[in-house]
């Protein structure tokens, strides 16, 4: 049987480093992908000396759709088919609201826009595998905050937190709809889920938001109930390696088991007013 082809965004640091390098113990082939090219050429490396010389890594800032697009045609110029996209990269600013050169803001560019068109790009890769699987990253997190939909960049209801919290919450109903599209259309080889890694501390997702007392404060309080990054890594590679999941689609997962998300975190009207949202802003590159 041919080794199934692993594309992991994200995979330079943190959760995502660690999939990789237990993904590349199990010799499937795999393309990282990381936004700094030493720190993903050390994964690479890492993977390599693991005896695994099946990978590839391709570097891109997610903050920009631009980078996406590109990165998405240098997947499509080195494999003819795509058995996993793990949409995991994903990050947390400051207090004050960033925006990038395309006009987006940072959290939102990053955390929903980048999964969005990477995984529209990818799809026809993703069609021609026997049994693809689109996995993405979520978190607890989107509980945490209030939909904002007359507002869903932020612009007047910016803070760190609502941003992280409803990017991870929007970003669970792009791949609801995703799963409900492909449905629709008959396409039964291609599942999406969506995971939630736990509590991790010692990633780097915290690099800049930690730095807010209020956060600070709350981190140091918890600490003692922080995950170890192979715990957090586990649910995603549970979905991605489990035959138990295997044909399974839209659900949502975290510590292993699928979860039951109260009816009262999502709309139907929103989830389709967000999807609807990315294809306008992406629109250039669809
Ligand atoms: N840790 C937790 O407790 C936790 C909880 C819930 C959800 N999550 C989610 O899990 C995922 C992985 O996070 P982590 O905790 O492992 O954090 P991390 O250590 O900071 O890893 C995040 C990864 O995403 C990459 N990334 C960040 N911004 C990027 C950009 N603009 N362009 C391209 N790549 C970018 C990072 O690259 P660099 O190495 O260049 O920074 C890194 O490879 C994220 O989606 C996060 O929201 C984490």
């Amino acid at each position: 049987m041919d080794k199934k082809i692993i594309l992991i965004t994200g995979a330079s640091n943190g959760i995502g480093k660690v999939t990789a390098l237990e993904l590349a113990k199990e010799n499937y082939q795999l393309i990282i992908h990381g936004r700094n090219y030493e720190r993903t050429k050390a994964v690479y490396d890492e993977i390599v000396a693991l005896g695994n010389s099946d990978v590839s890594m391709i570097t891109a800032d997610f903050s920009l759709l631009s980078e996406v697009a590109k990165f998405a045609d240098k997947v499509k110029s080195q494999v003819d088919h795509l058995d996993v996209l793990y949409n995991n990269a994903g990050g947390q600013f400051g207090e004050e609201r960033e925006v990038t050169a395309e006009g987006h803001e940072k959290t939102f560019a990053i955390n929903m826009l980048a999964p969005f068109l990477l995984t529209q790009l990818l799809l026809p890769l993703l069609q021609k595998s026997d049994a693809a699987q689109i996995v993405t990253q979520s978190s607890e997190s989107y509980q945490h905050a209030e939909p904002k939909l007359n507002d869903i960049e932020l612009e007047s209801h910016y803070n760190f937190s609502d941003a992280y919290g409803l990017s991870k919450l929007y970003v669970w109903w792009l791949m609801r709809e995703f799963d409900k599209r492909l449905t629709e259309k008959n396409i039964s080889n291609v599942t999406v889920n969506t995971v939630e890694p736990g509590t991790a501390l010692s990633t780097g997702l915290q690099r800049i938001s930690g730095k807010i007392p209020e956060m600070k404060k709350l981190m140091d309080e918890y600490q003692q109930y922080s995950w170890s990054i192979s715990d957090a890594a586990a649910t995603g590679l549970y979905v991605i390696t489990s035959p138990e999941v295997a044909g399974v689609s839209g659900k949502f997962y975290g510590n292993k088991k699928e979860k039951n998300i109260s009816p009262k975190w999502y709309s139907e009207s929103g989830q389709k007013q967000i999807w609807d949202y990315c294809v306008e802003a992406c629109k250039q590159y669809l």
